[in-house]
């Protein structure tokens, strides 16, 4: 169903992301919540939870930095590492400076020994890890997992550097509420296959002269679910793929923290053919 708001500009039809699942749960046994206020040039699709309309100005957030607005809640991130989890820490970071108006409540990892492991044990954030292999024995099963995250209420799944195919089940439980950071401008130089430094030597191979980090919503696919934000860097003549992902990997952290913190705020729209827009911070009749 549609509600149609009064036009003035772009015409731009679109609808909000849905309540997380858990966010809704505990809602729902709460009475009285800020009503959206409604960008003017926009007309939107009434959302399925009518609590996820909350939508206010910025305040300041718990630690001190400018995170969430009125009526908007704090939110509950697992984040999926399989390496040194520069991204995890990143994000990690912004929620304790308040830019996120999150908190990381969970680390999952099929490499326990990885440096975003080490990280979140050593600012005591819980570990799981998933799935079970030969070398993680003590990894735990799909529904194991979906439990542990609805244990720690789990608002968003983030993914930052993990390399395994997330479950469907995962991706059921969390609809339009996961995210993946890939180091490509997808749809370019994605799919299964292409992590680490095999995309940068394929981007410099290919002879293009741009690359940079994509962040998407994940479906049961790899790399194929909706963009939400991209950057883009240039790849220079001499590039060593090594040399690329460094500068791709400088754009990762700030273009995820952004996206994130839009998650958390309740500032991502979806445009009526699918496509994920960021409404602005500073003036939310604009969208990236
Ligand atoms: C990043 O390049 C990310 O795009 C990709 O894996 C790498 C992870 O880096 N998915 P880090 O573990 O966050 O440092």
């Amino acid at each position: 169903m549609e509600s149609a708001v009064a036009s003035t500009g772009s015409g731009l039809r679109c609808s909000p992301n849905p309540m997380p699942k858990q966010q809704h749960e505990r809602r729902s046994a709460r009475v009285g919540f800020v009503s959206q206020l409604r960008p003017r040039a926009v007309r939107c699709r009434r959302s399925p939870h009518p609590d996820a309309r909350a939508y206010a100005a910025v305040v300041v957030g718990a630690k001190g930095g400018e995170a969430g607005g009125v009526g908007v809640e704090r939110k509950r991130l697992a984040v999926f590492v399989s390496g040194g989890g520069s991204n995890f820490r990143a994000i990690h970071e912004a929620a304790l400076g308040g830019e996120v108006n999150g908190d990381v409540v969970a680390l999952v990892t099929d490499k326990p020994g990885c440096g975003g492991a080490e990280h979140a044990r050593g600012n005591g954030i819980p570990v799981v890890v998933f799935p079970k292999s030969k070398s993680a024995p003590e990894g735990v099963s799909t529904d194991e997992l979906l439990n542990a995250l609805r244990e720690l209420r789990v608002d968003f799944v983030l993914l930052a550097g993990y390399l395994k195919l997330i479950p469907v089940e995962l991706v059921q439980e969390y609809p339009k509420s996961i995210l993946n950071i890939h180091p490509s401008l997808l749809p370019a130089f994605g799919g299964k296959g292409y992590y680490g430094l095999k995309v940068h030597k394929a981007v410099i191979a290919s002879g293009a002269r741009y690359s940079g980090p994509t962040v998407h919503f994940v479906d049961e696919h790899y790399d194929t679910g909706s963009t939400l934000a991209q950057r883009v860097v240039p790849v220079l003549a001499n590039d060593t793929p090594e040399q690329l992902a460094a500068r791709v990997l400088h754009e990762e952290h700030q273009v995820y923290v952004e996206a994130v913190a839009a998650l958390c705020d309740d500032r991502i729209v979806w445009r009526e053919d699918g496509v994920p827009l960021i409404r602005r911070q500073t003036n939310p009749d604009e969208y990236t």
